[in-house]
């Protein structure tokens, strides 16, 4: 019986016994012979420019930066950048963050009027001593930056809002519009991983609720020697299991990329008294490899992989078969 099977067949890295947390990745080590893009839900546009990134010998760190850019952009994107739907009050708020092979990173929190918030946590990470700021904060550490300061609250959107405002029923939304945070992870010629995330959040938030997203750890983990990843969906559920540096680390024991996605969210479902029914979370993951795995709660969840073999949107495996 090989280690991976020993450890799943005894339970021992449920149990937290026996792990080799300095373990660094046991499998082939040989570069990929190509790069690779995965992000969360159905985001063609944006791994089709991480991948032209990628394959014209640009950094994964370049490539996650204008793959995300893409959705931050896009105004019928609901959940990101210009157009995302608003909090409570009405006002757009955006979090995001960035990690690089090195385990730099930079994230930026509550951010309002600036549209490229993956870009604003990238200069977080690169010209301030600091990995978060937040609010107020943030938009002026933008603006000094060069930032443009705009209104994101799209009219499509203020009209959902004004909507919502109606009932002012606050419930988090499974598989809002097809897609939520977008996260993105890559791998690029050097064989260097980087990853980031970027979302407005939930619908209709309280004003001043933060997300997964911003939260290394949470919603997205590198660790260069293992893989990466990266989470959509109910960002509160998230963050109590410190779901993307579980995923890694379940990699780093000998897990395939789908798997420690599925094991990432059975910790949630498991809780007591989860009522997982009622939300979606997905994980999706990629190793030091370049293989690939993603995993969510409910039915309806999907990744997007740009490889050698072209851009294609998979369906997620799930958790919740009874629907
Ligand atoms: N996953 C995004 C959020 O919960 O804000």
């Amino acid at each position: 019986m090989d280690r991976r099977s020993f450890i799943k067949s005894t339970g021992v890295a449920s149990l937290g016994m026996g792990l080799n947390i300095n373990k660094t990745f046991s499998a082939s080590k040989q570069r990929p012979s190509n790069p690779i893009v995965v992000a969360t839900w159905d985001v063609k546009n944006a791994t089709k420019k991480a991948w032209e990134i990628l394959n014209s010998q640009g950094s994964s760190l370049d490539a996650i930066e204008e793959g995300c850019k893409v959705e931050e952009a896009n105004k019928d994107g609901q959940s990101v950048g210009i157009g995302g739907l608003p909090d409570r009050e009405g006002d757009v708020t955006l979090d995001a963050c960035i990690m690089d092979y090195k385990g730099n990173c930079g994230s930026v929190v509550y951010l309002k009027n600036v549209k490229h918030a993956i870009s604003v946590a990238r200069m977080v990470m690169e010209k301030t001593p600091h990995v978060m700021i937040a609010g107020d904060g943030a938009k002026k550490f933008a603006l000094a930056m060069g930032f443009k300061e705009e209104n994101l609250l799209t009219e499509k959107s203020k009209k959902d809002w004004i909507k919502w405002k109606e009932n002012e029923k606050y419930q988090p939304i499974i598989n809002i519009e097809n897609h939520d945070t977008i996260g993105m992870l890559a791998i690029d010629k050097n064989n260097n991983i980087s990853g980031g995330c970027t979302t407005s959040g939930l619908a209709y938030k309280m004003q001043g609720r933060v997300g997964d997203s911003p939260i290394i750890g949470a919603g997205l983990f590198i660790d260069n020697e293992i893989g990466g990843a990266v989470a959509t969906g109910l960002g509160e559920e998230v963050i109590k299991t410190v779901g993307s540096f579980f995923v890694v680390e379940l990699m780093r024991q000998g897990y395939s990329p789908k798997d420690a996605c599925k094991f990432a969210i059975e910790r949630i479902v498991k809780k007591p008294e989860s009522n997982y029914k009622n939300f979606q979370v997905g994980y999706i993951a990629v190793n030091k490899n370049g293989e690939t795995g993603s995993y969510s709660i409910q039915k309806g969840f999907s990744m997007t992989q740009y490889d050698i073999r072209g851009n294609k949107t998979l369906d997620s495996p799930y958790y919740n078969k009874m629907g």
